[in-house]
């Protein structure tokens, strides 16, 4: 057997997982769905779900890859071939999460160039341009395509050469940009009630679908509940330190989501934009944000669209990498087929996405396949990926295996471990079945 192909180093590993974990749900999607869902008690109840869950089950799906060093579908069988299915459903996701990712990915990138060629010029017509542009059945899957290319010239190159380095340069970046846009947002007139909005929770209009929303988004944002972080973990060496880096990832993925609530919501609130805008409002809101700055406005705008088009590649390579590592590991492909077969697929499955905003292809319950695949993923599959993978770990592994790989055989210490333990054998399983449950009798939005 090949030597499994491991991290170049340890600043590498942490800014590709923190890579895959910010990423168009922390900059494109937390916004809307925070805006759709109510503001400040969406929030809330999502930042307590990134403490008790998301936390958890990421040292979880660590701990679970690097133990056997083998990824997502590998890591269940070489257990116990009853579990498999979890793998097969974690790669499932896979394929529906890159069967609409790349169509907003190809979104950001088109951003580039549209702010280059002067879509600032004209902030009256920002918001119907944008409209124009995703309903377009041609132009949005072109751009699609060329994002998706870059995926595949990234993974097919394995990874520590190429993951990594995209990783290491352009995360530091990101969050400067951030800072930078939020200032920006918070010192236009009246952009305090975009902050009271973001943090002010209004407990009365919670329901069973906020509930959902805000688990959904919790494991979205730091890809969890698929095998995503198990495949990472397996590459990962036998002396790093799970907990730090589980608990710095989580942190930086937390404080991005934030940091672009704060970018987005105060110049909402100052241009009169409703919060509950939907997917357009990153490349509406912020477009006119930066129009309203005049001189310098164009090079930040263009840099922000660089900046997002760079957290969504570092992520949904760690999606495209979850699929790959499938066919590689379990179907015995090499690295060029496994990405090429891979990107195809999602392709074809991104074509329809990118259709459904001009209304055009199959609908399901009202629903066009964007917003099915959305759904299907965010909604359903990684909350209840998420909870069998505590199930496997707390009932099948068990807390001494579990612990040894966590504490490095004995060399780390951490009190708090037990009450981890806890958690994922009880708590969470049984939190993500009421959640689940509920939230799917409110029907979900
Ligand atoms: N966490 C990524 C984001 O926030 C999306 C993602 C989900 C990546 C699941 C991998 C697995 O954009």
């Amino acid at each position: 057997m090949q030597k499994r192909e491991q991290w170049g180093s340890k600043i590498g590993f942490i800014m590709a997982a923190a890579g895959s974990a910010v990423g168009l749900g922390n900059i494109w999607k937390f916004p809307f769905t925070a805006g759709q869902n109510g503001g400040g008690a969406f929030v809330f109840i999502y930042l307590i779900f990134i403490v008790l869950v998301g936390f958890s089950v990421m040292l979880t799906e660590f701990a679970l890859g690097r133990r056997r060093q083998l990824a997502a579908v590998g890591a269940f069988k070489s257990e116990d071939r009853r579990w498999t299915f979890v793998g097969i459903v974690g790669v499932l996701c896979g394929f529906l999460i890159m069967g609409f990712y790349p169509v907003v990915g190809g979104w950001a990138l088109a951003y580039i160039f549209k702010v280059v060629a002067g879509l600032l010029n004209n902030p009256e017509t920002i918001g119907s341009s944008f409209d124009a542009f995703i309903t377009n059945p041609g132009i949005p899957i072109i751009w699609m395509i060329i994002y998706l290319v870059i995926n595949i010239a990234i993974v097919s190159r394995g990874i520590s050469s190429g993951i990594e380095r995209a990783g290491k340069i352009l995360m530091p970046l990101l969050l400067i940009i951030l800072i930078g846009i939020a200032v920006k947002g918070l010192t236009l007139p009246n952009s305090f009630e975009g902050v009271k909005f973001l943090f002010k929770p209004d407990f009365s209009a919670v329901d069973g679908k906020v509930v959902l929303a805000a688990l959904g988004q919790a494991f979205f944002s730091l890809s969890l509940g698929m095998g995503c972080m198990i495949t990472y973990g397996s590459y990962l060496s036998k002396e790093e330190n799970l907990v730090g880096n589980t608990g710095f990832i989580t942190a930086m993925d937390t404080v991005v989501a934030l940091l672009a609530g704060l970018a987005m919501f105060p110049a909402m609130f100052s241009f009169g934009i409703e919060p509950t805008a939907g997917p357009g409002l990153v490349f509406v809101v912020v477009p006119i944000l930066f129009a309203e700055m005049g001189g310098a406005g164009n090079t930040l705008a263009t840099l922000f669209f660089i900046a997002l088009t760079v957290a969504a590649l570092t992520s949904s390579v760690s999606l495209l990498e979850v699929v790959v590592a499938y066919f590689i590991d379990e179907r015995e492909f090499s690295r060029k087929k496994a990405t090429v077969t891979a990107s195809t697929i999602m392709a074809i499955l991104c074509i329809f996405s990118s259709l459904s905003f001009g209304g055009i292809g199959p609908k399901l319950f009202g629903k066009g396949a964007f917003d099915i695949f959305d759904l299907l993923t965010d909604k359903i599959f990684l909350a209840i990926g998420g909870m069998m993978i505590c199930l496997f770990a707390g009932w099948k592994i068990g807390k001494e295996e579990l612990l040894k790989e966590i504490t490095n055989e004995g060399t780390l210490s951490y009190s708090f471990l037990n009450i981890w333990f806890f958690l994922i054998k009880y708590i969470v399983p049984v939190t993500v079945a009421i959640v689940a449950v509920n939230g799917i009798l409110d029907g979900f939005h």
